[in-house]
């Protein structure tokens, strides 16, 4: 049912953890199925994202589908960062039974939330970045369709 990147990525989770004094930090909710995500940036002064953590209190495709995308963000600008979308997690992760893919949402709302209080407290704009929603299950039903 799950690919073998997925079970790496749930029994070996990357850059689990928290950082401290994070240039920003975001923490949403699933409210399908009550978990939540909280992801840590360490930004530096050339907006590239030096460093990512995570933690979650969610299910195994929840540990994969962030543990990819903090993978994925790390390293890279935050231009590169906003096109990392659950579909660009999923398909590093070679797929997710589609019952999941409302799991992989919590990584992508949770990294741009994390943008937003960092572009908030620098007071910057990041083309693209909306305001993040604290509950993802919005707008979650036309995804699950897709998949
Ligand atoms: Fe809640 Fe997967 S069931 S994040």
């Amino acid at each position: 049912m799950y690919s073998e990147k997925v079970m790496d990525h749930f029994q070996n989770p990357r850059n689990v953890g928290e950082i401290e004094d994070a240039s920003g930090v975001g923490t949403v909710g699933n409210a399908k199925c009550g978990d939540i995500m909280r992801i840590y940036l360490d930004i530096d002064e050339n907006k590239m994202i030096r460093d990512v953590k995570f933690k979650t209190f969610g299910c195994g495709a929840a540990v994969a589908t962030s543990s990819m995308a903090t993978e994925l963000v790390k390293g890279k600008s935050i231009e590169e960062a906003m096109q990392v979308t659950n579909r660009a997690v999923m398909e590093a992760l070679d797929g997710l039974p589609p019952v999941k893919v409302h799991c992989s949402l919590l990584a992508e709302e949770a990294i741009h939330a994390a943008l937003w209080d960092y572009a908030e407290k620098h007071d910057i704009q990041i083309e693209g970045l909306k305001k993040p929603k604290s509950d993802i299950h919005e707008g979650e039903e036309e995804e699950e369709e897709e998949y």
